[in-house]
């Protein structure tokens, strides 16, 4: 196949990418998406600031343009994020206790609940762990709400949207380490005490120098334990190629393990990255194909 999208459909997974919908007036942008992507993810637009920027005031004009598009196009969507510690709306931030607690499920039911039946999978929750394994300290959710509130978003978020694949998210995860070992045991806990978690997304956001000789070894152990998993906002700072080397081991990766439902690169063009500088994307700031890009075909 000539395509990222064709070539991945070829084995059943999907080649997506983040989108922001502010650039769809730009002829060369939307073409590039339309003709290699058959998923897509909203780089910032279903994040809790922008789609409850008021106390049960939702917002889901930007989130709407990115399902509309791919409806219109026959793309799958990814939704990314309903909990997370960042880009957090701050009115959120000053709740505490039970009040924290009914929020986060009524963020969940608005914003699932919206979207239902129309997301392939969410991240209900993004980047709840530290470097070393342990529960990240400086999330307000952690702090008042303790372990359990994970367990609760993926439950509120299974009965607001019963058909979504249900995945937990982060990065630095990506090799056999103290991070994904804490993540690997709070996964093998859900489903040994039948939380609804349905997959894992590995981020993905590496450099050149990135160590991945256990990345495949890292998403098997993962799939092993009964969940998909997905590589969900793969970019690599770098250049010629060393940059395509590493996406190719993460392509090849990905189609060595059966559970890796597909690939989201984090953005089209280097020029919109939020990564620019470092150039982490398949095509250049004139959405010219890359080395890389050449790379990820040929391992599709
Ligand atoms: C980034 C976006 O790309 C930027 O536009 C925004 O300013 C900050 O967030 N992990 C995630 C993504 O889960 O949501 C982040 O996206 C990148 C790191």
């Amino acid at each position: 196949a000539e395509t990222l999208g064709d070539s991945a459909a070829q084995s059943g997974r999907y080649f997506g990418t983040a989108i922001e919908p502010g650039y769809f007036g730009e002829q060369p942008y939307v073409d590039t998406l339309n003709q290699e992507f058959n998923s897509v993810v909203a780089e910032n637009n279903m994040k809790w600031e922008t789609t409850e920027p008021a106390q049960g005031q939702f917002d889901f004009s930007g989130g709407d343009q990115v399902v509309g598009h791919a409806e219109s196009q026959g793309m799958q969507v990814r939704g990314h994020t309903l909990v997370w510690h960042s880009q957090l709306a701050p009115w959120v931030q000053q709740l505490t206790g039970d009040a924290l607690n009914q929020a986060m499920i009524d963020h969940i039911n608005g914003v699932a609940g919206h979207y239902q039946g129309q997301i392939a999978s969410w991240d209900v929750v993004n980047e709840a762990f530290d470097e070393d394994g342990t529960r990240r300290d400086d999330s307000h959710f952690q702090q008042q709400l303790g372990d359990g509130y994970i367990e609760e978003a993926f439950r509120t978020a299974d009965a607001a949207d019963p058909n979504a694949q249900l995945c937990y998210n982060d990065y630095n995860t990506d090799g056999i380490n103290a991070k994904s070992n804490g993540v690997y045991d709070m996964v093998a806990d859900f489903k040994a005490r039948g939380v609804p978690i349905d997959c894992v997304g590995f981020q993905t956001h590496l450099s050149t120098d990135t160590d991945l000789s256990t990345y495949q070894q890292n998403l098997q152990r993962f799939a092993d334990l009964g969940v998909d998993v997905h590589v969900t906002e793969l970019d690599v700072g770098g250049s010629g190629t060393a940059q395509a080397d590493a996406y190719r081991t993460v392509t090849e990766a990905c189609l060595a393990v059966e559970r890796c439902k597909g690939i989201t690169v984090w953005g089209i063009t280097d020029a919109y990255s939020w990564r620019a500088e470092e150039t982490p994307l398949l095509f250049d700031g004139n959405y010219q194909k890359k080395e890389a890009y050449g790379a990820v075909l040929e391992a599709l």
